[in-house]
């Protein structure tokens, strides 16, 4: 048994939801994951289980199946937070799907919220995104949580920003309920395991997979999207955070939630590095790193794309005591180590 206390992880054995039950795990929690495997699979609680050591409770579901929630509050009361990752996260689906988005991302939860706010208080840790910031205003960087919430360019987003407004409401209205949004920048990489990690379906559209599966064979080419903007190489600039340091810091969040050292009882954290690092530099960095061969050519600009965001993570860093510090280099050799795993090279 572990001594901290359970912890309930929606979307446990997706990207970010498998790593850091990982490390709720290494730390000393007993948690129960959920997922509905809609962009998972049960590998990746096998990879989870081997790399703790541990049989790691599991129910399949889905959270916006209400019935199906009260059935794990039922079966685990000793829940005391959650950590809601179970989310729809490509942009350009959402773009196209909207309906879909808004269902699963606002109704899942919805439904944790109501189990959250009955019986004695409950904490929820949620899964944000830098999206909600927009592009911000040039003066505003590195951005800070205090900067202005701009208008969502996707439904994603929007679903983003819909839950952080929906929480804040139900603060209001339930005094046990205490929640710490997590806004992340780019997480990347994988477990130095190289047994749990990033699995897309189909065509990638985020940069790290795609590069990864250009070295290893499965994509003729990379294709940088637009060199022609406002940044020292024409290359968009993003904040890369290392999965399994963002995988921390929910361990750091939840430790706060529940030893009371959490006063206000709706905070929002920026989870970066605080240093941004253009496409192209990202990209040369991962030949540097790996003496892999990815092939790539710049092409247009990706419609929606920001220019330039990085994190200010200062506050991230002084009270969560809270640091995304492995090197670039180790993160992209994990990330290709997953990889190389995944396709037996
Ligand atoms: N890029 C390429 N080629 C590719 C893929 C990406 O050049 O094949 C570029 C993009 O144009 C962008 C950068 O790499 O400049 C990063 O792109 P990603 O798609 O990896 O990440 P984004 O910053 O666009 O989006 C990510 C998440 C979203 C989230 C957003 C803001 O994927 O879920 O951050 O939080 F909404």
């Amino acid at each position: 048994m572990g001594t901290k206390g359970r912890i309930l992880v929606t979307g446990a054995t997706g990207y970010i939801g498998s790593h850091t039950t990982v490390e709720l795990v290494n730390a000393g929690y007993e948690v129960i994951g959920i997922d509905n495997f809609s962009n998972s699979s049960p590998s990746m609680l096998e990879g989870m289980e081997k790399i703790t050591g541990r049989k790691i409770p599991f129910i399949r579901t889905d959270c916006c199946d209400k019935a199906g929630m009260e059935e794990v509050f039922r079966k685990y009361p000793d829940i005391r937070a959650s950590i809601h990752f179970a989310a729809c996260k490509a942009v350009g689906e959402s773009v196209r799907e909207p309906v879909k988005y808004f269902r699963n991302n606002i109704v899942s939860l919805l439904n944790l919220l109501d189990l959250s706010m009955k019986g004695e208080g409950k904490g929820i840790v949620f899964s944000s995104s830098c999206t909600v910031y927009g592009e911000p205003d040039p003066e505003n960087l590195p951005i800070k949580e205090t900067a202005p919430v701009k208008p969502a360019v996707s439904p994603y987003g929007r679903t983003k920003q819909m839950n952080e407004e929906i929480l804040m409401d139900c603060v209001r209205a339930c005094p046990s309920l205490k929640v710490i949004s997590l806004r992340y920048f780019n997480p990347i990489g994988a477990h130095p395991s190289a047994l749990i990690g990033e699995m897309p379906n189909g065509e990638p559209q985020n940069l790290v997979p795609y590069i990864t599966q250009t070295a290893a064979g499965l994509r003729k080419e990379l294709r940088i999207w637009g060199n022609d903007y406002d940044t020292p190489d024409g290359t968009c600039i993003r904040d890369y955070i290392y999965v399994c340091d963002l995988a921390k810091a929910h361990v750091a969040a939840v430790g706060r939630l529940l030893d009371g050292r959490q006063e206000n009882r709706f905070d929002i954290f920026n989870l970066g590095t605080g240093k941004g690092l253009s496409v192209l530099e990202l990209v040369q960095n991962f030949i540097r790193a790996t003496g892999a061969d990815v092939p790539y050519r710049f092409a247009g600009r990706r419609e929606g794309d920001i220019v330039k965001v990085w994190a200010d993570p200062g506050k991230a860093n002084s009270i969560l005591g809270w640091k995304a510090d492995t090197p670039i280099d180790e993160v992209l050799l994990s990330a290709w180590n997953w990889e190389k795993k995944v396709r037996g090279i």
